[in-house]
């Protein structure tokens, strides 16, 4: 399986601060914010990952990131022109994925939970049809929302509802089958002229391929997008982090404990970060001072 990381936008929701930057740079907490969402597709156990950003962003990326050798996966990069809905990334990336299925997560997403590895390894590995997820929200009417039946059956995915008719919103998180690049060129664009991931969702309910997995209780998910959402993240990873001394979004743990690098590798990636307490966690990781925590 292929994944995509859908880094571009505008963040207008966070001007000032992504007025000259890219918002999947800003930090939440210790690391920049697309570190979240990588980590959650090496947690799928994808290694081929394409990231794509703005013309004005992608080299700030590629700064960050290079190649992805250093973390034992493969990173190549790619730009979309305007931000023209998050399903255009299947067209754009049409060629990185092939004959291959594809899992896409939002620059701006966070995910974290325990054995969400499990969950995530599950959906990576099925080879026919969508699964996209549904998390219990406060506010369901800033994102796809579920509709479901009496029986909870799936009727129908709505964008940005004003009535909404669950409190189940989508995370921006999907895994499809290779059919997505086809359905995402034959969706219209929506009245604000996107090519909207709900279409796409919508499309695979039509053909009954759509699989809705409920996220349980420990699974947290925050999208940043907005100055509070971004404080609260902060929060949050720094009070898990401190109090746990779990990491949240180390690429580096992630890829040592997934065999991609070995220990030697992981402890020059830390001797180059031993002034933060970011470097300090991987030299325990190296020393075998972990607790087996991931
Ligand atoms: P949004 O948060 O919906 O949009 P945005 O990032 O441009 O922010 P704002 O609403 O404040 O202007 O996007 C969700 C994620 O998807 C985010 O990581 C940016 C990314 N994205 C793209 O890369 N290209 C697109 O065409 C769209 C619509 C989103």
């Amino acid at each position: 399986m292929k994944g995509i990381v859908l880094a571009g936008g505008t963040g207008t929701r966070l001007h000032p601060i992504t007025k000259a930057i890219s918002k999947q740079t800003v930090p939440i907490y210790d690391k920049p914010m697309i570190y979240y969402p990588l980590s959650v597709l090496m947690l799928a156990d994808i290694k081929e990952i394409l990231i794509i950003s703005t013309p004005r962003d992608i080299e700030t990326f590629r700064t960050l990131l290079e190649d992805g050798k250093q973390i034992g996966v493969s990173i190549s990069y790619t730009i979309q022109d305007q931000p023209l809905g998050i399903a255009e990334a299947f067209i754009i990336a049409q060629q990185f994925i092939g004959h291959d299925t594809v899992a896409l997560v939002l620059g701006d997403n966070i995910f974290y939970g325990y054995e969400l590895d499990v969950i995530l390894q599950e959906a990576s590995q099925r080879k026919s049809g969508a699964t996209i997820f549904g998390c219990m929200v406060e506010h369901p009417e800033d994102f796809g929302v579920v509709e479901f039946d009496t029986k909870f059956n799936v009727i129908s995915i709505e964008e940005k509802p004003k009535v909404p008719k669950s409190h189940f919103a989508v995370p921006g998180l999907y895994f499809y089958d290779n059919e997505v690049v086809e359905i995402a060129k034959n969706i219209t664009p929506s009245p604000r002229g996107e090519l909207e991931i709900t279409s796409v969702n919508n499309e695979y309910l039509r053909r009954g391929k759509l699989k809705v997995e409920l996220f349980p209780k420990r699974v947290v998910w925050m999208d940043t997008g907005t100055y509070k959402a971004l404080l609260k993240a902060s929060n949050f990873v720094e009070k898990v982090q401190t109090t746990q001394g779990i990491y949240i979004g180390c690429l580096e743990e992630v890829a040592y404990k997934k065999g991609y690098i070995t220990k030697e590798q992981l402890r020059g990636l830390a001797g180059t970060l031993l002034s933060t307490e970011y470097g300090t966690h991987l030299m325990q990781l190296v020393m075998g001072d972990n607790n087996g925590k991931f």
